[in-house]
C-alpha cells in the first residue's frame, strides 16, 4: 500500500535530488548544447549518445534507448527496485526515512537493542578512561605509542584498554545497575564453569569498540598487549550475539561511510590495525572485516555507498588467498573490483606508517584490476613447461575473463593470456566456446536497440512524440488529441502513457509529482525520457513547438486516412468479379477520405 507519507517522502527526495550529481557519479560527463553527453553505462559504446538533462531531471540514451529520471538510473546501474533507489539517494542526501508503524514485537525488540547498545557504550567509556587517564592503563598507552598511534587516533575511534582483572568491568557495570544476565547478552562477561558468578571475557588487552553503520555500539575487538604465550589469541572478539553479527558488519564504516560515498571508492583491509592505521594516515574511506571471509553481505553494504572497492589484504600467501576468494563474491555483487599488493610482505598498517600517505596513495592509483591480478595470480603460479599446465592455468582464468562486460575489453584480454602463456589462438578460441556454451553467462541487455525506420515512419513517430510532449504539458490537449486523432495511430507505449496522463488528471495530480512517484514500466519511462528531453521545457508557449504539434496533428491525421483510404481501395477490388455496385461504393467512400487528406494542411 502507498500511504500520502510515502509519496511525500518520494517527493522531498526527488526535490533535492540533482540528476547530474547522480549520474556523474557513474558516468563522466560533458556539457554541450545545454545537455550533459557522456558514454552509456548501459549498453557499450565509443562515442556518447547518453545525455542528462538537469532542468529536466531525466537521462536518455540515443544508442540502447535506456532512460527515466534519477531514480530510475539508480535502479539500473545499481540493480536495484525503483523503491530501493529512492531510499538509497535518501540516504546519500541524508534525508530519514519516513518512521513505519511497527508491531509490538518489534517495538520490543527495538527496546533490547537499545538496551544492549547502551551497555556497550558504558563498557567503551569504562575502557577508555581506563586507557587514557589511569595507572593501570600506562601499559595501554605505552602500547599504543610504540605503534605510532596517536591520541588523536585514541579518541577518534575511542580505543580502550581492559584491565588484566578478572572482574573490572563487571563489577562498574553492575554498579551502574546492569544486571549480570544483560551484561552477558552482549558478550561482556561469561559464566564462571565450575562456580557461580561471571568473570570479564577481555582483560589485559587493547579495546577496539566495533560500531554498526549507523554508529551503534556493537561489540569489541581486543587485542592483547604481548604474546609470549601463543596459547592465548591475539585478538578475541565479542561472540556472535543479537546485535553482533560478523557477516554483515565491517569495522570504520560508521566513520567512513560519507568519505566512501563522496569518493565512490571503498578500500577494504583485514586487520583492524590496518583500518585504523590508514585511517589516521589519511586515508579515510576504510574498512576491515572482523576476522572473518568477506561475504555478500559486506559486498552489499559497501555497495550502498560505493561502486568501486579495493582490496589490500597481507601480501602473504594467506592474504592472497583471502582475496582471491573475495573477488567473485564483490564482483557477483556488481562493484568495480581492484586489489593492491603491498610491496615488501607487509601489510597496509605497517606500509603507511614506513612510506607516508602518498606512497600509499600511489598504490592506490597503481590497484591492479580484478582480471589483471588474477591473471598475475596465476601465471606466477602457472606450470608453463607442459601445454597441461598452460591449459589449466587458462581454464582457472577463463570465468573471469567471461565476467567481463565490455566485449571489446574481453577479447583483449582473451589475447593478452593467450600470449603470455604461449597458447595456440585456435586452441584458446576451442576453450573459449566450450566455456561460454557451458555458462551460456551472457545476460539479456536492459534495454532494447532502435530499429531504423523509414521517411514515412520517422515522420509519424517524431509528430507522436511532440504530441505526447504537448499532452505531458498541458493536460487540455488530452481532450483535443481525443476528438482529433484516434488511439490507435499512437503505439502501445504511447497509449499506456496518454491513459495514465489522463487517470492522474481525473485524481488531479500535477505532472513533476508523477515523474517522482511513479514507477512506470520500462518502456513507459524509455519513451517518456526521450520524448521529453528533446524539445522546449514548457511548449505550451514556444511558437515553434505549437506549430510542431499543430503539424504533428495533421500528419497523424493523414496516416489515418492514408490507411483507411488504402484498405478502402482494396477491400473494392475484391468486388471486381462478382459485385459491381458495392465495387463502386466502395471506390466512392475511397475518394471521400482522399479528399479529406487533401485538405489537410500536410499533403506531400
Ligand atoms: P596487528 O598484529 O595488531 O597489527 O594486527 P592486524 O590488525 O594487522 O591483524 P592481523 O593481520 O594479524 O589479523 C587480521 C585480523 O584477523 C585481525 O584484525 C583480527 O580481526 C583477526 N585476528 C587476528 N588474529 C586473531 C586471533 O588470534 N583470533 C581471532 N578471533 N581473530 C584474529
Ligand atoms: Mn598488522
Amino acid at each position: 500500500m502507498r500511504s500520502a507519507e510515502l509519496d511525500e517522502f518520494v517527493e522531498r527526495v526527488n526535490e533535492r535530488t540533482d540528476i547530474y550529481s547522480v549520474v556523474s557519479r557513474y558516468v563522466t560527463l560533458t556539457q554541450r548544447s545545454g545537455r550533459y553527453w557522456g558514454r552509456c553505462p548501459f549498453h557499450n559504446e565509443k562515442t556518447a549518445s547518453f545525455s542528462v538533462s538537469p532542468e529536466k531531471g531525466l537521462f536518455y540514451c540515443f544508442g540502447c534507448g535506456a532512460g527515466g529520471n534519477a531514480f530510475k538510473f539508480l535502479s539500473l546501474i545499481e540493480n536495484i527496485t525503483y523503491f530501493e533507489a529512492v531510499k538509497l539517494q535518501a540516504q546519500r542526501l541524508g534525508i530519514d526515512l519516513p518512521e513505519k508503524k511497527s508491531s509490538p514485537e518489534e517495538e520490543r525488540r527495538r527496546r533490547e537493542e537499545k538496551s544492549l547498545f547502551k551497555i556497550n557504550e558504558f563498557a567503551q567509556d569504562f575502557y577508555h578512561e581506563c586507557l587514557i587517564k589511569t595507572a593501570r592503563g600506562e601499559i595501554g598507552r605505552k602500547y599504543l605509542a610504540a605503534r605510532g598511534i596517536t591520541e588523536e587516533t585514541i579518541e577518534t575511534f575511542k580505543l580502550g584498554y581492559a584491565a588484566d582483572d578478572w572482574e573490572n568491568l563487571l563489577s562498574n557495570l553492575t554498579r551502574r545497575g546492569f544486571s549480570p544476565e544483560q551484561i552477558e547478552k552482549v558478550g561482556l562477561i561469561a559464566g564462571r564453569k565450575n562456580s557461580s558468578g561471571f568473570y570479564d571475557r577481555f582483560r589485559g588487552r587493547i579495546m577496539i569498540p566495533i560500531n554498526d553503520v549507523f554508529g551503534h555500539a556493537v561489540g569489541f575487538g581486543g587485542r592483547i598487549l604481548k604474546s609470549e604465550d601463543d596459547n592465548i589469541p591475539k585478538y578475541l572478539n565479542t561472540p556472535e550475539t543479537e546485535i553482533f553479527n560478523k557477516r554483515n558488519l565491517l569495522f570504520g564504516l560508521d566513520k567512513s561511510n560519507r568519505i566512501i560515498g563522496s569518493t565512490g571508492v571503498a578500500i577494504v583491509v583485514e586487520g583492524y590495525m590496518d583500518a585504523i592505521s590508514l585511517f589516521s594516515a589519511g586515508i579515510k574511506n576504510v574498512v576491515a572485516t572482523l576476522g572473518t571471509a568477506f561475504t555478500p553481505e559486506h559486498a552489499k553494504l559497501i555497495l550502498k555507498y560505493a561502486r568501486k572497492i579495493i582490496f589490500c589484504y597481507d601480501s602473504d600467501e594467506a592474504g592472497q588467498r583471502a582475496t582471491l576468494r573475495a573477488l567473485p563474491i564483490v564482483q557477483a555483487a556488481g562493484a568495480n573490483v581492484f586489489v593492491i599488493k603491498v610491496p615488501e610482505g607487509k601489510d597496509p598498517d605497517e606500509f603507511v606508517r614506513k612510506n607516508g600517505k602518498a606512497a600509499f596513495d600511489e598504490l592506490i592509483k597503481n590497484a591492479a584490476s580484478l582480471v589483471d591480478y588474477r591473471m598475475n595470480y596465476v601465471l606466477a603460479r602457472a606450470d608453463i613447461s607442459t601445454i597441461r599446465g598452460k591449459v589449466t592455468a587458462f581454464r582457472e582464468i577463463l570465468p573471469v575473463i567471461a565476467g567481463i562486460k565490455n566485449p571489446s575489453v574481453r577479447n583483449e584480454y582473451k589475447k593478452k593470456i593467450a600470449s603470455a602463456l604461449a597458447l595456440d589462438e585456435q586452441l584458446v578460441d576451442d576453450e573459449w566456446k566450450k566455456f561460454s556454451s557451458n555458462a551460456n553467462a551472457e545476460k539479456q541487455s536492459p534495454v532494447k536497440k532502435i530499429k531504423s525506420l523509414s521517411t514515412d515512419e520517422l515522420l509519424i513517430k517524431e509528430a507522436q512524440e511532440s504530441i505526447l510532449r504537448m499532452a505531458w504539458h498541458d493536460e487540455e490537449t488530452l481532450d483535443y488529441i481525443k476528438f482529433h486523432l484516434p488511439r490507435e495511430i499512437f503505439t502501445e507505449t504511447q497509449r499506456e502513457i496518454l491513459s495514465r496522463l489522463e487517470e492522474y488528471r481525473k485524481q488531479g495530480k500535477r505532472l513533476t509529482q508523477i515523474s517522482a512517484a511513479d514507477e512506470f514500466s520500462e518502456e513507459v519511462n524509455a519513451e517518456l525520457s526521450r520524448i521529453l528531453i528533446d524539445g522546449a521545457d514548457d511548449p505550451r508557449g514556444n511558437d515553434k513547438e505549437l506549430e510542431l504539434f499543430y503539424d504533428s496533428v495533421d500528419i497523424l491525421r493523414r496516416a489515418v486516412l492514408q490507411k483507411k483510404y488504402e484498405t478502402l481501395l482494396a477491400e473494392a477490388d475484391e468486388y471486381i468479379p462478382s459485385d459491381e455496385e458495392t465495387y463502386k461504393e466502395k471506390v466512392r467512400e475511397s475518394l471521400k477520405v482522399r479528399n479529406e487528406i487533401n485538405k489537410l494542411k500536410i499533403s506531400n
